[in-house]
């Protein structure tokens, strides 16, 4: 099997080939979604939310995101590994964004990293690329932002903001950006930055003319706990089978019929008549 570098999402590109990216933040899940080929793994701050149980990805932490990071790698032989920078990681001054990512990369052995925003994080991106770290953008709604827009809501609709948006995906473009996420934006104007741009999108809630699509692995796989917004295709009801199977357990335990026989293990013969 051959490692996804940056050289094969642009060639998936070129050649109009789609990718898939999905959501990875532990070992296991690295392990059976490389065995299933999903192209690009994100280990998204959205772990806040998933695994630790915060109501934002605001409190997630460099360390969080290293810890998860390390994880996902362990059980990564294929996929690009793309981790997200945690919210304060980037924005501060330019230096600390580039000794964070650098970071990232460093002490997990992610291949890129992910950052929110458009203009205001050019700067940052453009000195991380120059530092030889591949960066993926992410554009529309950007969850980091989330007191700022006022909610989890479509971004892009009017004419100022779609244009501020393809402005924005334009200019990571040219700082070296190798892909942006769109989350939240009309297909329509998904589409238009896909044809617009020379890099991959890769789109969350944002139609299926982008170069790419990612989602959350916990709610294509019906293990969501809250709320599942519209973008997403439930391809699985876990949260259904495990409750059934914990369960289960908690019954056959409560009725002495778990362990059975065959669950246990064996004694030399004659020994037990030895014990006093
Ligand atoms: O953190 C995350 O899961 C993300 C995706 C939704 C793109 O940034
Ligand atoms: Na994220």
């Amino acid at each position: 099997m051959k490692r996804i570098t940056t050289a094969t999402i642009r060639d998936r590109k070129k050649n109009g080939e789609a990718i898939t990216m999905l959501t990875a933040y532990d070992y296991w899940t690295a392990v059976l979604l490389d065995q299933a080929e999903i192209d690009m793994f994100l280990v998204g701050d959205s772990l806040g939310n998933v695994m630790l149980g915060y109501e934002s990805t605001l409190p997630v932490t460099m360390e969080d995101m290293i810890h998860h990071t390390k994880a996902v790698c362990r059980g990564t032989q294929q996929a690009m590994v793309v981790a997200d920078m945690p919210f304060l990681s980037y924005q501060v001054s330019v230096e600390e964004a580039v000794r964070n990512a650098g970071r990232l990369l460093k002490e997990t052995g992610a291949q890129a990293v992910k950052v929110e925003g458009g203009q205001a994080v050019a700067p940052a991106v453009a000195a991380m690329v120059k530092a030889g770290i591949p960066v993926v953008g992410h554009l529309g709604l950007t969850p980091q932002a989330v007191h700022q827009l006022g909610g989890y809501k479509v971004q892009g609709k009017e004419e100022r903001a779609a244009q501020q948006l393809l402005e924005d995906a334009r200019l990571l473009e040219s700082c070296g950006a190798f892909a942006i996420v769109l989350e939240c934006v009309p297909s329509l104007l998904a589409k238009k930055v896909t044809q617009s741009l020379g890099i991959a999108t890769i789109g969350i809630g944002a139609g299926a003319d982008c170069d790419g699509q990612v989602l959350v692995t916990h709610d294509l796989l019906g293990l969501s706990t809250g709320f599942t917004p519209k973008f997403v295709k439930k391809y699985a009801d876990l949260q259904q089978n495990i409750t059934a199977a914990v369960t289960a357990y908690k019954k056959e335990v409560t009725a002495r019929t778990f362990p059975a026989p065959e669950h246990g293990f064996a004694m030399d013969g004659g020994v037990l008549e030895k014990l006093y």
